[in-house]
Parts: C-alpha cells; structure tokens; sequence
C-alpha cells in the first residue's frame, strides 16, 4: 500500500514511439553526448532493441532504459532518470523491467558499460545483481573516462536462478 504523502507509484510500460520526444529530453538533462530522437527509433526495431519507461501518474515519462538484442546476450545502452525526479525509483523500475525482459527473451546475460566515477548508476546495478567484470580504458569522451564493464547473468551452468543469486544446495 503506498504511504499517505508519498508519491503515486510509478507506471512502467515499453517504450514506444510517443514517449520518444520525452526521452530524448532526459538524455539531454542527463548525458553530454545524448542520443537523437532518431538513435533512440533504434530501440524500437523488433528484434534489435527493446526499452522502457516509467510513467508519472499524468503520463509524463520520468525515467527510461534501452538495450540492444544480440543473440546471448542484452546489451544495455542507457539508464537514466530525469534530473528532478531522482531518488524516486524510476532508475531501479526500468532497469528491472529490462532485466524481465532479458530472461522472458532466455538470454544469458545483460552487459553494460559505466563510468568509473559514476557512482549513483555502479550502486543501483551492483544492487541489482551485476558484478564488475572489467575496465575499457579511456571509453569515453567529453570529458575522457574509463568505463567500468557490468554483467549480469541471467542463466547459469553452475546453477544459479534467474534471478543471477547463486542457490544453495
Ligand atoms: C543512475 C540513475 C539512473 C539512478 O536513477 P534513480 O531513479 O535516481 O534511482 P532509484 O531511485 O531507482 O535508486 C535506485 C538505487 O540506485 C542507487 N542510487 C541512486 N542514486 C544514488 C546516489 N546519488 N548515490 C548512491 N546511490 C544511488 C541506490 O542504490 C538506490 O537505491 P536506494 O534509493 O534504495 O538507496 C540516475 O542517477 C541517472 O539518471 N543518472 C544520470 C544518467 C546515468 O548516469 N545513467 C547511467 C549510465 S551507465
């Protein structure tokens, strides 16, 4: 039940092509190289990408996530949430919904890259189940930065759950 006072939960739908002029408006407030409205169309091609939105309860597109399909794996290029709607979940609520999609899709893992620095993103994915699995070396421009590799496994030889949590035996 939400707490009286609290903001109404946020509404998470796949991302279409209606959300996309708000998108690309929180890549703008969130990166300095973001993404056209036509890089973000990418998403959208079945079988190639796939994304999500969270919904404010007006409808107004607060946070997204986007991943590229290749065959065993989802490749996520871009988590982000609107600079005035922070700390509210959108971040955590997309990201799940990508991490559904990519076991629904039987794939075996969700790989992305971040910036050392960034530590809001490295907490909420290590939070999520991704674990640290290298560094490309100056990875990214404006301003110049390594990135930190992040991989989630969504199945497992050894045995564990979708979930990526190793199970007991
Ligand atoms: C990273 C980002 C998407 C998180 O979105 P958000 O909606 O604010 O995050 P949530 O409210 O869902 O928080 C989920 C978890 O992330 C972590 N987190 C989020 N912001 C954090 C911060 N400022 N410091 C430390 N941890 C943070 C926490 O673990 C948090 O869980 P908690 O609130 O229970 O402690 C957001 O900060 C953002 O858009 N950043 C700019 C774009 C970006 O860098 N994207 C990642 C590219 S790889």
């Amino acid at each position: 039940m939400t707490e009286p006072g609290a903001p109404p939960p946020l509404q998470v739908t796949r991302l279409c092509e209606a959300h996309i002029p708000a998108v690309a408006d929180i890549e703008r407030q969130c990166f300095s190289q973001p993404w056209s409205e036509q890089a973000l169309r990418l998403l959208l091609i079945d079988g190639q990408g796939v994304g999500y939105v969270a919904l404010e309860a007006d409808g107004r597109a607060v946070g997204y996530a986007g991943m590229f399909l290749a065959p065993d794996e989802g490749q996520i290029a871009s988590v982000a949430a609107h600079p005035a709607f922070r700390r509210r979940g959108a971040g955590r609520a997309v990201l799940r919904a990508l991490i559904a999609d990519a076991a629904a899709r039987e794939l075996e893992r969700l790989v992305l890259e971040v910036r050392v620095s960034n530590r809001p993103a490295r907490t909420l994915y290590l939070s999520e189940g991704f674990v640290e699995a290298g560094l490309r070396r100056g990875f990214y421009t404006h301003p110049r930065e390594d990135a930190v590799v992040m991989l989630r496994r969504l199945r497992e030889e050894t045995g564990a759950g979708a979930d990526g949590r190793e199970r007991e035996t």
